[in-house]
């Protein structure tokens, strides 16, 4: 070949990935188990119209030194051309226990594996909120669609973040570039989303509605934890199955109403329950910034340890 490099480098990468079987399917696309030489892989691909996700989602890992435990890890983003039709693949590592969604349906939860599941979610959102100086630095990044279907497990029971596709830095947010025609999921909206009070042009507010979506997380993983409640979404009770911004902002800004945290008397839990009241509160300003929020659970998982 002309070029002189190995022929196999000049393939692009998604020529080297075998899908093998879809293992998800939704309003984004679909997620493929897959192999890339000796490694599973998932692979997501993106419809077509949802290209700006893709984007955004290529640039952040492609810019930016992101690896961290508990951040899903990066492979690749390819765009090739099938019979003229765009296709637009995210190629990651591969999670044999799916989202913590699916992981919460299944399973009920020890206070421990509660314990390792939060810190190591907390722990992930830290690491994507952080600015890190240096040549292995990092800008700070708000997730803004973090809920239990983007969150996945491990088999060592720690999880990590997924989907960057809705991600802002500060320049993005600086620049005005946060518009995505995808919004965040509706049933995670913080109120000030729900009722446009949010300055959208103020990085940090981007963080707090992180926060909120993480309490409603935080409650959805306590709620597993014996004697264990069936998992549900948040609001299941009061919102219907795919609600509307009216239906939520409704439930969330006029009514106030947030998940009943455990009633569980243990400490361990009636700590988990205060936790999330800071984080989902209504007054944006006072929710915890999540190296407190990690904080605060390393000092509720010792006290349950001692
Ligand atoms: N579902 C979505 N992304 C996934 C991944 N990386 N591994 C397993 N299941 C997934």
């Amino acid at each position: 070949s002309g070029s002189g490099l190995p022929l196999m480098v000049q393939r692009t990468l998604a020529k080297q990935v075998t899908l093998i079987e879809r293992i998800g399917k939704g309003r984004y696309g679909e997620v493929w188990r897959g192999s890339w030489y000796a490694d599973s892989v998932a692979v997501k691909i993106f419809f077509s119209r949802d290209e700006a996700s893709w984007r955004r989602e290529t640039e952040i890992y492609s810019t930016v030194m992101l690896r961290h435990d508990n951040i899903l890890a990066y492979v690749g983003s390819d765009m090739t051309s099938r019979n003229s039709c765009t296709q637009l693949w995210l190629i990651t590592h591969f999670h044999p226990l799916g989202s913590l969604y699916e992981h919460l349906s299944r399973s009920t939860l020890t206070r421990h594996q509660m314990m390792l599941i939060c810190l190591s979610i907390v722990n992930g959102l830290l690491h994507l909120h952080t600015d890190i100086h240096g040549t292995q630095g990092k800008p700070a990044i708000a997730h803004r669609d973090i809920k239990s279907k983007n969150i996945l497990v491990k088999v060592n029971g720690e999880c990590c973040i997924a989907d960057l596709g809705l991600a802002v830095t500060r320049q993005h947010v600086a620049a005005e570039l946060t518009h995505n025609p995808r919004q965040g999921t509706k049933r995670y909206m913080s109120p000030e989303a729900l009722d446009q009070s949010m300055n959208v042009r103020c990085f940090e507010a981007y963080r707090k509605c992180d926060v909120y979506a993480l309490a409603l997380v935080l409650w959805e993983v306590t709620r597993r934890v014996a004697p264990a409640r069936e998992h549900r979404a948040p609001f299941s009770e009061l919102a219907p199955a795919d609600p509307s911004f009216d239906d939520m902002r409704k439930i969330v800004c006029t009514d106030n109403a947030r998940p009943a945290p455990p009633d569980d008397p243990h400490p361990t839990m009636v700590g988990m329950a205060s936790l999330m009241r800071e984080c989902w509160h209504q007054n944006a300003s006072v929710r915890l910034p999540a190296l407190r929020i990690k904080k605060t659970l390393l000092k509720l998982a010792a006290a349950d340890c001692a």
